[in-house]
């Protein structure tokens, strides 16, 4: 058979061969690993994945690629950012660095609200450069999907810019997009005494007009709508609200969930349908068991934690353990997690969470990929699914995590293309 190009001589190929499934439990140490492998890719897709002598002997094709003893693996799928805002929060750094806390700042006025009032007063001119150079550094650490939320707008029009800043980039950067519309992230400052008229305003008139912005910019791929169930921010009630009618319009459902206090979001969610719920730090047993026999991906991001000093993780260990599928994420923002590098997160994981490496790359490939609701499509080196491949400078998987800060990527290919090279 004749296909486009073939990647062949590959040390390890990581296949993360699922059939199509979220990868559960004791199936997350499982890499479906070919030794000495290569792929052959035709019209952006895998056509075939095997030994590199079965697929030469097997396929041609117009370009080949010497991947030099190196280790080939599905491109990352990073399921959770908030990528696109303005400024900084190097001031709230110093002030957690002296010991103040998150939710204190955010009552406050500050952190996310800080970073709204920035975002609201930015062009989308500036928003769409600013974000362009972070999703460069995202790829440079093997991302080829990347979930964006909206959360820094707030109001109906700021939200819209933020949502149109996302479906422009998805057409102009290499890296696939999958908005996320996140305007219960946090109540803004004109709602502060009465958050449920926020909460009615979202349902009335923000989530109709995303899903109007969607429709009318041609946006055909998976969408989502979020919502931050957390003290001082939207509570149970008002959250299941926003997720309800975000649903009858046909948004995919995620959930910030138990990042400090556990509100019953992720029953609420879970129940709801959610691809993924996120956070999962105070997640309860019984709550671990419904994550378990449900089609939810738990969302973990040890970032945070790492963030603020802490080394009270959320139990992805356990987690796997009672047979959840587990996704890993950066959660790049600016306040609890500015972090780009999903292979650092997966680092982190490993070491606090107790991941084994192998666990982790499921979680930032395949299971990441069920959390944005494109496990058929994009996660895994399977044939019929998108040539979304990256190349990393060793001969084995594990030493991308074993060394942490660094990075290992030498070559990316997003749909059979190549779009970035280390140079
Ligand atoms: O996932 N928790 C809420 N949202 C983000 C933080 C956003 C911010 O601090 O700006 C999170 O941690
Ligand atoms: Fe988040």
């Amino acid at each position: 058979m004749k296909t486009d190009l073939i990647i062949y001589n590959a040390a390890q190929l990581l296949t993360c061969a699922s059939n199509r499934k979220p990868k559960k439990g004791a199936e997350m140490n499982d890499l479906s690993i070919i030794e000495n492998g290569a792929a052959a890719i035709l019209d952006g897709k895998i056509a075939a994945v095997g030994e590199t002598k079965h697929i030469l002997d097997h396929f041609s094709a117009k370009e080949t690629f010497d991947a030099g003893g190196m280790v080939v693996t599905p491109g990352f799928v990073e399921c959770h950012t908030h990528l696109v805002f303005a400024g900084d929060r190097l001031e709230e750094f110093e002030l957690k660095i002296k010991g103040a806390d998150y939710l204190e700042i955010l009552k406050n006025g500050g952190g996310i609200l800080s970073t709204v009032r920035r975002t609201r007063a930015a062009s989308i001119e500036d928003l769409i450069e600013t974000s362009a150079k972070r999703l460069d550094k995202l790829l440079a650490f093997g991302v080829t999907t990347c979930e964006i939320k909206t959360g820094y707008g707030l109001d109906t029009e700021s939200e819209l810019k933020m949502l149109e800043a996302i479906i422009e980039l998805n057409e102009s950067h290499p890296i696939e997009l999958v908005p996320t519309f996140l305007p219960a992230h946090a109540v803004p400052p004109e709602f502060k005494e009465n958050p449920d008229a926020y909460v009615a305003l979202i349902c009335r008139e923000m989530l109709p007009s995303a899903a109007k912005l969607l429709a009318d910019r041609g946006f055909t791929g998976k969408f989502y709508a979020d919502v931050f169930c957390e003290k001082n921010a939207f509570d149970l009630i008002q959250s299941k609200q926003v997720l309800e009618a975000a649903r009858s319009l046909g948004f995919g459902i995620k959930a910030h969930v138990d990042e400090f206090t556990n509100l019953g979001g992720a029953r609420m969610a879970i129940a709801l349908d959610a691809d993924s719920i996120d956070h999962l730090d105070a997640i309860s047993d019984e709550e671990i068991k419904m994550l378990a026999s449900s089609d939810t991906i738990g969302v973990v991001t040890p970032t945070v934690n790492f963030n603020f000093g802490s080394c009270d993780f959320a139990n992805a260990r356990k987690f796997i353990d009672e047979n959840c599928a587990v996704a890993l994420s950066t959660d790049y923002n600016p306040g609890s997690a500015p972090c780009p590098s999903l292979p650092n997160t997966m680092a982190i994981a490993c070491r606090y969470q107790k991941l084994l490496p192998a666990e982790a790359f499921n979680a930032a490939t395949i299971n990441a990929a069920f959390a944005v609701g494109r496990g058929s499509e994009i996660g895994s080196l399977e044939a019929g699914k998108a040539a979304d491949i990256l190349m990393f400078d060793t001969k084995d998987y594990r030493e991308i995590i074993y060394e942490f800060g660094g990075n290992f990527i030498e070559q990316v290919w997003k749909s059979g293309t190549a779009v970035y090279e280390k140079v």
